[in-house]
Parts: structure tokens; sequence; C-alpha cells
């Protein structure tokens, strides 16, 4: 017999299948590089394939590579309740950074099998194609296209820096699934991940309940200068696309700090052609990343960016063009879920507060199609997106905890 005293999941089988998927597409410094649609994500892909069939999980996989492991529901006419995250990696990425989210909704139903556990409503263990966006923007991809805000043509389109396209890579590592995208339709969305930032930690919580997740624009930027000796073009001569580069990203910062509280906003890619030291660059690409839970504010950052950029670029000279590669608008998630979350802390001792999220996740694409929601678990020092991310046994163990009940509210336990 099922009873609340006896609804815990195995802790240390979760963290042996982490430390396992980990040795996929080793980093350089005791982390991950699992881009997605590389080899590395493929294996990872097997990997995790064959603890679905050892879990009895039937699989499906969608066109945009996306791969959906259901176990059954008791009643064929209720809807799954979808729970999931991400296995690829940044190029520098963390162990746990979406991998939490996978494996500890696979140890929620591993869970559920070992406790002879029925529920009404099939579960379905998910893990998203490209939830990153570090080879293929935007970030959140394969959701996008799954809650129909981005096409997949689109999808298909994107490329990463060596020209490849997502939908060429998706086809040769054999992961381009028949199911149409977007068609399955879901009773609820859950997702467990680390907080990749620094507040659980600092304020001694087990676990985040996140009830917001705040609104990003990505802005890639070409600017237009002119290639020239770095020694012989006299400094009035200039068309120096990398100086207007510089001062707009000392831009962006005065932007997003006069925005404070709640506002961030940086550059984390750059490319510079020819990148030749005695060259100035005739062409550089960046992508400003500016982020909010405030709509207004979010918006207003990005209209006050785009005006001052094409100011300092016309004042160098330099052509400006700006397309907005990525975003979302700030998320509320969905308040009964929400409280199903806070309720499983509660009932299994754990510490816990709200949270807004500072990361995307696929969560928020989600959001749009079921009602959604996302528990989180502290990391050390909040790095992550960063080779030396880490997280404690017993937090990853805690997360999946309340990921396990809180699904169990919602998917309902048959006795
Ligand atoms: C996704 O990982 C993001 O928040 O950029
Ligand atoms: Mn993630
Ligand atoms: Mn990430």
């Amino acid at each position: 017999m099922v009873t609340g005293e006896n609804l815990r999941i195995d802790g240390d089988r979760l963290w042996d299948s982490l430390m396992e998927m980990a040795r996929i597409g080793p980093g350089i410094a005791g982390g991950n590089n699992r881009q997605t649609l590389t080899d590395e994500d493929a294996e990872a892909r097997a990997l995790f394939k064959t603890w679905c069939d050892e879990a009895g999980l039937s699989m499906g996989v969608d066109q945009m590579g996306t791969m959906f492991m259901t176990r059954p529901g008791t009643d064929p006419d209720a809807l799954p309740v979808y729970v999931g995250s991400h296995l690829d990696t940044q190029p520098t990425g963390g162990k746990y950074d979406g991998v939490l989210g996978v494996l500890g909704a696979l140890e929620a139903v591993r869970s559920m099998n070992d406790l002879g556990i029925k529920t009404k409503h099939p579960i379905v263990v998910t893990n998203w194609a490209n939830e990153e966006g570090a080879r293929f923007a935007p970030a959140m991809l394969a959701s996008a296209v799954f809650a129909g805000v981005l096409t997949q043509d689109h999808a298909y389109s994107r490329t990463d820096l060596d020209g490849k396209t997502y939908g060429d890579e998706l086809k040769r590592i054999g992961w381009k699934g028949d199911e149409e995208v977007g068609t399955r339709k879901m009773h609820a969305y859950y997702e467990l991940h680390i907080e990749q930032g620094p507040i659980l930690e600092a304020e001694g919580k087990d676990i985040g309940v996140v009830t917001h997740c705040q609104g990003l624009w990505w802005l890639e930027f070409t600017l237009t200068g002119r290639e020239a000796h770095t020694g012989s073009t006299p400094m009035d001569m200039r068309v120096n696309a990398g100086l207007a580069m510089a001062r707009i990203l000392e831009m962006v910062q005065e932007v997003a700090m006069a925005a404070q509280p709640g506002a961030v906003g940086g550059v984390g890619q750059m490319q510079f052609s020819p990148n030749s030291r005695n060259v100035l660059p005739g062409k550089v690409v960046f992508t400003v990343d500016i982020r909010s839970p405030d709509q207004a504010k979010l918006d207003g950052m990005r209209a006050e960016i785009e005006s001052r950029a094409a100011a300092i670029c016309a004042d160098i000279g330099v052509g400006c063009a700006i397309d907005p590669v990525g975003h979302f608008d700030p998320v509320t998630f969905a308040p009964e879920l929400v409280g199903n979350v806070r309720k499983a802390a509660e009932e299994l001792g754990y510490s816990h507060m709200n949270l807004i999220s500072g990361a995307g996740h696929d969560a928020c694409w989600a959001a749009q199609v079921a009602p959604a929601t996302m528990v989180m678990c502290p990391c050390v020092n909040g790095i992550s997106h960063n080779e030396a991310e880490e997280i404690s046994r017993e937090w990853a163990r805690a997360g999946a905890e309340v990921l396990f009940r809180a699904v169990l509210e919602t998917a309902e336990i048959v006795e």
C-alpha cells in the first residue's frame, strides 16, 4: 500500500546515473561539453534510452529530435503529465544543468515502478532538444517549436559557427523522429533544475518553489566597418567595427545598471572578422542578452539599447544591423502546480522559498500550452554554465523527491 511515508526516491541511484551520464562528452575541467546534435549528444540519448527501456517506458521522437518516454496510466482518456529538461550542455557546461531534470524525472518513474504505483495519467519523461542554444540560437529551440512559437523550417535553418544547419545535423546523428512537433497534448508539465544562481544556498533552503521566470531578448548585432592595416591607417581614417562593439558593450552595462533591481544584461559571444592581430575588423558579430521579470522594463531596455547602438555606430561610421534571435516574455507558472511543489516540500520536511527563475527553461514554452512549473535545488556558489558547477547528493535527492511527489499529485495515484 502506498502511503505518504514511503513516497521516497532512491537518491543513490539518481546520483550514480548523473555520474554515468557525465562520462559522455567530458569537458576539460571536470564538467561536460555535450552540445546539441553532436556525436556526444547521440551517445547520451542512447544511454538515456537504454535506461528508459529498462524502466519499461516506450519512446516517441518528434521531428525536432525531442525524446518522449511514456509510462502508461490507467485511464486511456487521461492526458499525460510531462516531466523533463535537457541532456545537451554548454561548451563548458556542468554535469547537472538540465541533466538533473531529465534523470530526476527518470528516477521518479523508477521509484514508481519499485513501489508498484499506478497513476491515472500517463507520465512522459522528456528530453528536449537544443535547450542550451549554444550551438544553434535561440535556446529552448525544440520546445519553442513544440509550443508553436517558432516554425520547424526556421529551426532547421539555424546554423552553428561552422555553417552546419540544425536540420542536417539532426539527420546526421540519427535522431530525427517522425512525430509531427507539438501535436501532443499535455495535462501538465513539471521540470526540476538546479537554481544556477546563489539565492537558495545563501538562504540555506533545500528547495526553490518557482513561481515565475524572467523574460529575455537575445539581440544579435552585425557591425560592418572597413578592414584596414592597424599600423598604417591613420586614426581619423578608420571605420573600426571593434571600437563600436566596445562602446556598445559598455552601454549595455549602463542600461542594465540603470534598470536595477530586477534586470541583467551582457554579452557572452562575439566574433571578429577576420580576427587577425594587425587588421582592423571589418565585421563584428555579437549577441546582447538582456533579461527581466518585468515586461515593460525588458522592452524598455531593448528600445534604449537599439537606439543608443545606432547612435554609437553612426558616430564611427559603422553599419549596424540587429536581429532579435531569441525572445520570451516573462512567465507566470500555474498556481495549482506551484502549490503542489510547495506542499510536497512541506510534507517531506524540506525548507523552501519562492524563486523567480533567472535562466530560461523549456518549462517557459511548455507553460504556453499547459499548466507548468519548476522545482529548483541549490548549486554551490550559484555557479552554472561553468564546468565547476556542483551540487550535493542531498540537494539532488531532495529536488527529485519533491518532483516525484508533486508529479504524483497531478498524475493521481490509483489505489
Ligand atoms: C538557457 O540556458 C538560458 O537561460 O540561456
Ligand atoms: Mn538548463
Ligand atoms: Mn543551461
